[in-house]
């Protein structure tokens, strides 16, 4: 008992100190859950999706010989497969919990069922973490909310481009930024120009103006503030064909001036209120948001709508509309959600998206919300 809790406490230190991330109070939680129960039963299967519905699992290697399959997975050595193992069949108690707090969403079996959820949080988020705005952040002006339209997706406008993937590196924050322009860009200049994330990753070292320790750091982690700060700095972004992602920040800086294919004019950051958020989102374009991710790991369809979640922000990802309908659990229905678009490829979530519940600033997602606009030249 007492090595356990020895061991509990150093794990909670570990968390708590990491760089980025502290998602503590739900991961102790859960190893203390994982020590206990044995209670997924089975995984059904959903149409070709696995889903965990709450039983416990006798079957998990068959399971994670479907994982395998489906997502290509293999592993170097008997050892490292055992361990994947081990963790696959947490994750799966895990996804049963997921599910439990967050019923109108279906949690289940992913392409990061194998990664620990600090592995998960370094490889694949990269938020640098900071709660308070930059003291020269300008903020938006209050627009009319009264003739907001009560289902808006700017996918419906053809302000936003195909769903990309970060890969195993922690640069959401590049993704958030060139979602935000890019639409910014295209309602300037009518064009949809797909954005160079490369460019910030290798080039943008812009540091939080507050914290001078905090900046843009490749793979690292950075923040969409800095990052439009950088880009109004730097002339504009370049093409995506032009300047394409490598998933790595090892390489030089190549950004070309004379390709740039979109400029800033100015960014704000938007007040904490949700139907301020919904105005500058209709009126600018899709906005750069971060949230908690921790349920996104698990994440298959639906509206998530955890019971409890953190607030701690960890991912970057883009606001892209909101809407109402298809929300139909018995006893939330009608309950308003925003349309998030995510960097981890096509095949997580509801190709490449996810939806949150809308409402009480759930994950955070309200907390740090900017809107950015795009110098008006056609090139
Ligand atoms: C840009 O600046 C103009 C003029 O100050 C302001 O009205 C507008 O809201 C700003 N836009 C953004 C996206 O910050």
């Amino acid at each position: 008992m007492a090595s356990r809790f020895t061991l509990l406490f150093l794990y909670s230190i570990l968390i708590a100190t990491s760089f980025r991330c502290s998602i503590a109070d739900a991961d102790v939680t859960e190893s203390a859950a994982e020590s206990g129960d044995l209670l997924i039963r089975q995984v059904v299967d959903h149409g070709g999706e696995e889903v965990v519905d709450g039983n416990t699992l006798l079957n998990a290697d068959h399971h994670f010989a479907i994982f395998k399959r489906r997502f290509g997975k293999s592993y170097a050595t008997q050892e490292e497969h055992d361990h994947r193992f081990a963790v696959f069949k947490a994750n799966l108690r895990r996804a049963w919990r997921h599910q439990k707090l967050d019923p109108s969403a279906v949690h289940g079996v992913t392409q990061f069922s194998d990664l620990t959820p600090r592995e998960f949080r370094r490889q694949f988020f990269g938020l640098n973490r900071r709660l308070r705005l930059p003291s020269d952040a300008h903020k938006a002006p209050i627009l009319p909310t009264n003739d907001l339209p009560t289902d808006f997706d700017w996918r419906d406008h053809g302000a936003v481009t195909p769903v990309k993937n970060q890969g195993s590196c922690g640069s959401c924050w590049s993704f958030s930024t060139t979602g935000a322009l890019e639409g910014a860009n295209f309602l300037a200049t009518g064009n949809l120009v797909s954005l160079s994330e490369q460019q910030l990753v290798d080039c943008d070292h812009e540091c939080d103006p507050e914290e001078k320790d905090s900046c843009d750091s490749g793979c690292n982690g950075g923040l969409m503030n800095s990052a439009f700060e950088y880009t109004l700095k730097a002339g504009g972004l370049m093409r995506e064909e032009d300047y394409p992602y490598t998933g790595t920040d090892r390489g030089a800086c190549k950004f070309e001036k004379t390709k740039i294919a979109a400029k800033v004019s100015n960014f704000s950051v938007v007040s904490l209120d949700e139907d301020q958020i919904a105005a500058n989102l209709v009126k600018n374009g899709p906005l750069a948001v971060a949230i908690n991710a921790v349920f996104m790991q698990t994440y298959m369809k639906g509206v998530s709508c955890p019971y409890i979640c953190s607030k701690r922000l960890d991912h970057g990802v883009l606001l892209v509309g909101y809407g109402e309908s298809g929300y139909a659990p018995i006893r939330l229905k009608e309950k308003p959600y925003w349309i998030i678009k995510n960097s981890w490829g096509e095949n997580w979530g509801e190709n490449g998206y996810y939806k949150i519940c809308r409402g009480r600033n759930l994950c955070g997602v309200d907390s740090m919300v900017s809107t950015v606009a795009a110098v008006t030249t056609s090139n």
